[in-house]
């Protein structure tokens, strides 16, 4: 990133929350879950299907993680009762990893449940590396009663090709992605390309295995690689699925989606947008940069 992008995304905490919010509006479906489900709608009238995600994190207080129990219900009830094509994506840090491992367990394993018996498919996200170890054992652990549950591996650390390929021993259903969250030299690898390749390999190793692998990414080139091992591995349509955020790279969505690959489309909404919509627009500084103008009226 450029100095000037850096300065920008340094800035973003300064900015008013309702101007974060008008900007961010093109990746969070909305505040509700009716908002949510009209952009699912949306996104299945144009053959993407969708996992919908209740926004929140970090929470401070083991009984916030009521509401989001609730609300995944809610919405795995709403998915099956308007026929929609849409699985769901939670993050255990809002059901309390960090507080409480045993109720976090406790919490996930309602809406696993909620989930399998209404035949659908619940992924865990994956957050900052304080909390990888423990993600994947609440994910082995939920595995051993069902293939209803997915992981997230990223190829940004060190320790992510170790953890696909026992991903891959396990036939899991994985998503691989970049990785977000900041973190040091000693755990991630930084630079664009040694990502790249961490993540081609991860990938390949996981759709050699027979794994059924969500490809999420908007870089072209990742696309093409998984495109070209697809090709080489003769994988049926059913095998993988690509998977984007809202509001990003629409064109290539829509590419990949008339070339008859299946594709599903992140959807975050809830009352907790905040968190989220500043790690997507500092992945943005284009965008980001009218913000911060508009804030202070210069040339940054
Ligand atoms: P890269 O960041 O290089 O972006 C490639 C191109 O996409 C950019 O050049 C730009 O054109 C476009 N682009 C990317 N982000 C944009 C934005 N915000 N606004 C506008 N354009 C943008 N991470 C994580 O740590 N844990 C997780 O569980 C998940 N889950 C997840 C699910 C899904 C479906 C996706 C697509 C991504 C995630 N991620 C994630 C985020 C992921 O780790 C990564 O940060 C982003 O996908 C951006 O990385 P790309 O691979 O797209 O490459």
């Amino acid at each position: 990133m450029n100095l000037v992008n850096q300065l920008i995304v340094k800035s973003l905490p300064l900015v008013p929350k309702p101007l974060v919010r008008r900007f961010a509006s093109r990746y969070v479906a909305g505040e509700t879950l009716a908002q949510a489900l009209q952009v699912v709608r949306r996104l299945n009238a144009e053959k993407c299907m969708a996992t919908l995600d209740v926004l929140g994190e970090d929470i401070l207080e083991l009984s916030e993680t009521e509401t989001t129990v609730v609300e995944y219900q809610n919405a795995l009830e709403a998915i099956a009762k308007n026929g929609l094509d849409s699985n769901i994506s939670v993050k255990l840090t809002a059901l309390g990893l960090k507080l409480d491992d045993a109720a976090c367990r406790r919490q996930f394993q309602r809406i696993l449940e909620n989930a399998g018996a209404r035949g659908n498919f619940v992924r865990i996200d994956m957050e900052d590396s304080s909390v990888t170890e423990e993600t994947i054992r609440v994910y082995f652990d939920a595995r051993r009663a069902t293939e209803r549950v997915g992981l997230v591996l990223q190829a940004y650390l060190h320790r992510s090709r170790e953890d696909a390929q026992r991903a891959a021993d396990a036939k899991a259903n994985v998503r691989v992605c970049k990785g977000i969250y900041v973190e040091p030299p000693e755990v991630a690898l930084q630079g664009r390309e040694e990502i790249r390749n961490n993540y081609s390999q991860m990938v390949d190793t996981l759709l050699e295995a027979g794994c059924y692998v969500g490809i999420a990414t908007h870089d072209p080139v990742l696309v093409e690689r998984a495109l070209a091992t697809i090709q080489r591995l003769q994988l049926r349509r059913e095998a993988y699925e690509f998977q984007m955020l809202l509001g990003v790279a629409g064109d290539l969505r829509r590419r990949l989606v008339a070339a008859g690959h299946r594709l599903r489309v992140y959807v975050p909404y809830g009352v907790s947008w905040y968190g989220y919509s500043m790690r997507r627009l500092k992945e943005n500084p284009a965008i980001a940069g009218h913000i911060v103008k508009g804030l202070f009226g210069s040339g940054l």
